[in-house]
């Protein structure tokens, strides 16, 4: 079945079964590789983009669930002025170590900052509680979550 979809501003018409999650369609159909698959049962947080600006674990998320609704991957994240400032601070403060669950915690904080500018530690760790990172950079997610919505350089 196709369907027409908005990832990162752009329309694409994807043959998938309507089943389908998101992931394997960003992934396997249209080779956008930077979404991560973890557990496959929204466990991690590997797999998060946004739908309309909110994150969502798309390794559950069907394809037919986001027909005409907005999808933002970490490819197109820099687009947004919260974005780019939320990947800088992560470039700024070396955040990643193996860089697997990394996609996922950006497209979190991402959103966070979209919806409150000026988190505060109890913020963070709702909006974070849901990716895991094995190599456990949880120090520097937060650190470098503080940086961007401070505007901050190092
Ligand atoms: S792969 Fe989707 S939450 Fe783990
Ligand atoms: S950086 Fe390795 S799992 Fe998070």
């Amino acid at each position: 079945m196709t369907t027409t979809l908005m990832i990162n501003g752009e329309q694409k018409s994807v043959d998938a079964p309507p089943e389908m999650p998101l992931l394997w369609v960003l992934r396997d159909i249209l080779g956008m590789t930077g979404t991560k698959f973890g557990c496959g049962i929204a466990q991690c947080g590997a797999c998060t983009v946004h739908v309309d600006g909110k994150p969502v674990r798309s390794c559950v998320l069907p394809v037919s669930a986001v027909r005409d609704r907005a999808v933002t991957t970490i490819e197109g994240v820099s687009a947004s002025p919260t974005g780019a400032k939320v990947q800088k601070a992560w470039l700024d403060l070396e955040v990643i170590q193996c860089g697997y669950c990394q996609s996922g915690q950006i497209m979190s904080a991402a959103a966070l900052l979209a919806a409150t500018p000026n988190p505060d530690d109890s913020d963070i760790d709702a909006a974070m509680a849901g990716n895991i990172c094995r190599c456990g950079t949880y120090v520097r997610i937060r650190a470098a979550i503080k940086q961007a919505a401070s505007g901050r350089q190092s």
